[in-house]
């Protein structure tokens, strides 16, 4: 299986943690639907940890506890289907998952058969709990074994947190996608920290295998299992903009049932969301940056998009407003080029006009801007 590009999806941890049902889950695929997000691209529904009775069963296969799914993961899996949707659960390669469930050390290849007959399409890999004598680049690899054999294509998820020099090996394992940094919660702090240790990574990104920045916190409004604090909604703004221009899959975190229309505005934007999942999933780069304090305060970004066109971002990470200056020259443009750039507000929808040298940008704190440029004669 070939991941071509950032999986788009949902996942229960960060809104509902342990306090997970089926009832919860058939809502949240019918409200993938009823919502656009199925049709915007959002087409994984995962269920993170703590589905699990907490003993396997007779045949050392997990199961799933009765009282939270009492028609059994395939019911779920099914519905999750008819819905359009593909279907994700949550191991880990330790002897317990991150909340203490079972977990799939030395059980990778009947956990990866009962996934398989499951009807599972994703697998979100957790890291807790192992063994110490068993690295997590040995017990990567052991599933990512499991799962390419196991006659289903399962989209293997690793979860790893970006430790154990994993950058140097994860694409060794077999995983399409890896988290590339520690846990998200929601608010501002945590979106600065996730994107700043996010920065020296990006390199590694690519096809076949997308560095996951965390799931979304856009929406969560401070409740639910990761809620501390909450954010703006410019903070939102910009930290979807953020994963969406570094290429991270997407999942969202909050409870898409019943999302405000400036919410749906931010996780529907189709223009950023194609910046995301721009079939030729080059680089970005950075273009200017300035530190205030020793700390990055804001950065103008750069990224060539499969039909030519330049897609442009300023995040500002610091606590005042600021308008940086982009010069053409900086992208080949202007001067003896005889080219210069239309820009397309991706926020606002606006059409700015033809930027020959230069083009500032204004951005509030905490804001961000996010462009599409097409290069057309000057
Ligand atoms: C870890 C992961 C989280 C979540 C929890 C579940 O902390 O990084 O994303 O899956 O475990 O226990």
């Amino acid at each position: 299986m070939i991941v071509q590009r950032p999986p788009l999806g949902w996942n229960s941890w960060n809104t509902f943690g342990h306090n997970i049902s089926e009832t919860m889950i058939r809502e949240m695929a019918d409200a993938m639907v009823e919502t656009g997000l199925r049709d915007a691209g959002y087409e994984y529904l995962v269920i993170d940890d703590c589905w699990s009775l907490h003993e396997r069963d007779e045949n050392g296969r997990l199961v799933a506890d009765p009282e939270k799914f009492p028609s059994g993961m395939k019911a779920v899996s099914d519905y999750v289907h008819s819905k359009g949707l593909k279907f994700g659960m949550y191991s880990c390669d330790g002897t317990l998952t991150c909340a203490r469930y079972p977990s799939s050390f030395d059980y990778e290849f009947i956990d990866a058969a009962t996934f398989a007959e499951w009807g599972v399409d994703f697998l979100k890999y957790d890291n807790c709990n192992r063994p110490v004598n068993y690295p997590g680049r040995l017990l990567y690899k052991r599933m990512g074994l499991a799962l390419a054999n196991c006659g289903r294509d399962i989209l293997f998820s690793a979860c790893n947190w970006g430790v154990d020099n994993s950058p140097e090996w994860i694409k060794e394992t077999g995983a399409h996608m890896w988290r590339s940094t520690g846990d998200i919660v929601d608010n501002w702090d945590s979106i600065k920290n996730l994107t700043l240790a996010q920065l020296p990574l990006l390199k590694t990104n690519g096809q076949g295998c997308f560095n996951d920045m965390d799931m979304l916190v856009v929406g969560m409004g401070g409740k639910g299992n990761v809620g501390f604090g909450g954010c703006t909604l410019e903070e939102y703004r910009t930290h979807f903009s953020i994963w969406s221009f570094f290429g991270s899959p997407l999942m969202i975190g909050c409870d898409i049932r019943n999302m405000s229309d400036e919410i749906k505005a931010i996780l529907l934007n189709k223009e950023v969301l194609a910046v995301n999942q721009d079939a030729a999933y080059r680089q970005p780069f950075e273009i200017s940056t300035v530190h205030w304090g020793g700390e990055l305060a804001w950065s103008v970004w750069g990224k060539f998009l499969e039909n030519g066109d330049v897609a442009l971002a300023c995040f500002n990470l610091s606590d005042n407003n600021t308008n940086p200056c982009l010069a053409m020259a900086d992208l080949g443009l202007g001067g003896r080029s005889g080219k210069a750039l239309k820009i397309r507000d991706l926020w606002s929808g606006e059409e700015l006009g033809v930027f020959k040298d230069q083009f500032v940008i204004d951005v509030a704190a905490h804001g961000c801007r996010m462009f599409r440029g097409q290069v057309v004669d000057a």
